[in-house]
């Protein structure tokens, strides 16, 4: 074959590649927290490291969804500034998660440096503070708050039966048998955490807070011996991992008992209604980031069929983990397609450090063979185990006071017009619970947040800086903002 024969095939391969290149139309992200101190000693705080590992992680999701060089840019999205008409965080309201997310979000949309200054209509100039730091509002989900200080997270769901479920796996023969068989491992760790623990303590009843105190430990302690240390080789270590990980993906789902996984219905009931936001709004909303515990995940994980077909999915993921579920189409126009022509693609990233190789791998949902779903059969899957209201939430969880004392009662209750507890419009939104949120802001970010509403909202017009506040209200997404901050 002639070289030029060859480089007329390359060209043309090329081109047919480009002809079918697909076009992102809007994604979700579930982002787990990055590094922080140890669950035994709470309250849990950051840590550089925390904050560099979100922040690399914000940077890695800006690269493929807003870059404009990035083949998996989101159709239409901002590129330099952020448009909060387009991007929607929520966190529940815990020191780790929240601040985790703020790290992300720095990296999503870095500082705009000199682009950000602004000149007056009497010419003073304002500079932006920290070179143009853009404000990303984090709006609240109730469910998991105070995640990181609590030992067990399904107490942080507030749902009554999955908490009752959830106890049940301590009655189980296998938790049971456990218990026994583990016991001369952990009562061997005492010279080790007996600061922490008691000796009655160490048992398979705390696999994750030991097994998360010594892996904090092994990552910030220099003082501590444990490398040199007889106990803690390796392969202990391993085994503390994987009795952990059997510890907590029991606790977070059960085939035979659905209501255990309710964090991971709650986040499917999310992620449909935030996807089908982005078709039927015809793609003002894009991207969607929710900040989380792995809870969340592994859940999922089970309901999703993903722990059935690969054993790696039953383990804990590692701080600062990611999953998304990308919106796609080939479609070559501009506008989104019908749903006919829409696929939802699935995506894993165990632990930090996405780049280069170890990109974002997808995997098939619902024990499907194929890595992206045609919306409709994405629909079907989602349905069968997403929570999508506050009513249904109350329904499943077998709650009728607080938030759910309305949706219990004569069933024919029509929605209440009170502008907290469940909303109304249509049902739709706060799956995990009715949720006023409050805008996640640091002392001082509130007061950068309104020198930037100034400066941007001068900038699009109040119009625009408004609608990106107002969406949070339109209740699309988990979570409500309130407005009384900003
Ligand atoms: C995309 O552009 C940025 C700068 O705008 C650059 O740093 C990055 O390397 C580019 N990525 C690719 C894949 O070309
Ligand atoms: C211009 O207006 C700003 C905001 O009202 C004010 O802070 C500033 O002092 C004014 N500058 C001059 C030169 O008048
Ligand atoms: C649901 O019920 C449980 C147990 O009674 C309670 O702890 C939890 O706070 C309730 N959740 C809500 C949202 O009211
Ligand atoms: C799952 O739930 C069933 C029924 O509640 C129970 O019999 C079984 O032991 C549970 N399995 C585990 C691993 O907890
Ligand atoms: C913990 O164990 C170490 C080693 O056996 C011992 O030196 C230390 O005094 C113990 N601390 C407590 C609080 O029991
Ligand atoms: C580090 O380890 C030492 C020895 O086990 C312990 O006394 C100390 O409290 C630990 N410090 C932290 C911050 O975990
Ligand atoms: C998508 O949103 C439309 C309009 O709000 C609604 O009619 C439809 O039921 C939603 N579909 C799903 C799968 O949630
Ligand atoms: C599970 O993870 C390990 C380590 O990353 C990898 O070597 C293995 O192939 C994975 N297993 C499956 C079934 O994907
Ligand atoms: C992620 O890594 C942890 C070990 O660090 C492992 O236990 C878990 O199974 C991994 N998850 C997946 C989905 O590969
Ligand atoms: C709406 O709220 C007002 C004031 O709280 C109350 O008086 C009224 O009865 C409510 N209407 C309905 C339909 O709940």
């Amino acid at each position: 074959m002639s070289p030029l024969m060859t480089l007329t095939i390359v060209a043309f391969l090329l081109l047919a590649d480009l002809n079918n290149a697909e076009r992102v139309l809007g994604a979700y992200v579930f982002q787990r927290h990055g590094d922080r101190t140890a669950k035994a000693w709470p309250p849990t705080k950051l840590t550089g490291l925390r904050y560099s590992q979100e922040y690399m992680t914000g940077t890695f999701f800006h690269d493929r969804y807003i870059s404009a060089n990035s083949s998996y840019q989101i159709d239409g999205i901002s590129t330099d500034i952020v448009n909060l008409a387009q991007v929607t965080a929520s966190a529940p309201q815990d020191n780790v998660i929240d601040n985790s997310g703020e790290g992300f979000l720095q990296g999503l949309y870095p500082p705009i440096g000199s682009i950000s200054m602004e000149t007056l209509r009497n010419g003073s100039i304002i500079e932006v503070p920290l070179n143009g730091y853009q404000l990303i509002p984090l709006s609240d989900v109730q469910s998991g708050s105070g995640s990181e200080d609590n030992t067990w997270l399904q107490s942080t769901s507030s749902c009554s039966k999955a908490q009752v479920s959830s106890s049940d796996y301590s009655n189980s023969k296998s938790y049971e048998s456990l218990l026994l068989t583990t016991r001369g491992l952990y009562q061997s760790l005492e010279p080790l955490v007996n600061e922490t623990f008691s000796p009655s303590e160490l048992s398979y009843k705390n696999a994750y807070t030991i097994w998360d105190l010594l892996h904090v430990a092994l990552i910030h302690n220099s003082t501590a011996n444990f490398p040199s240390s007889t106990i803690l080789t390796d392969s202990v270590m391993q085994e503390l991992l994987v009795l952990a990980n059997q510890h907590e993906f029991n606790l977070a789902y059960n085939t035979s008992d659905p209501i255990r996984a309710i964090a991971g219905m709650t986040l499917a009931g999310e992620v449909l209604t935030a996807l089908n936001e982005t078709i039927t709004s015809g793609g003002k909303s894009k991207l969607n980031i929710q900040f989380g515990a792995y809870a969340s995940f592994l859940s999922y994980f089970g309901l999703a069929e993903l722990s059935n077909v690969n054993v790696n999915f039953t383990g804990i993921p590692d701080y600062a983990s990611s999953m998304a579920w990308e919106l796609v189409t080939d479609d070559e126009g501009t506008e989104i397609p019908a749903t006919s022509d829409i696929r939802v693609r699935f995506v894993f990233h165990n632990g930090t450090g996405i780049e280069g190789s170890t990109q974002l791998q997808a995997y098939a949902l619902f024990g499907q063979s194929t890595v992206e779903l045609p919306w409709a059969q994405f629909v079907d899957g989602t349905k069968k185990i997403a929570i999508q209201s506050q009513e249904e939430w109350c329904k499943a969880c077998g709650n009728s006071t607080g938030i759910c004392a309305s949706s219990s009662g004569a069933g024919d209750i029509s929605p209440s017009n009170s502008s907290a507890g469940c909303p109304s419009g249509g049902g739709m939104s706060l799956g995990v619970a009715g949720v006023i949120g409050a805008l996640v802001a640091l002392g001082v970010l509130v007061g950068l947040l309104i020198l930037s509403m100034m400066v941007f909202g001068l900038r699009f017009g109040p119009k625009s800086a408004l609608a990106g506040i107002h969406r949070g209200s339109d209740v699309s997404t988990a979570s409500v903002m309130k407005t009384t901050v900003v």
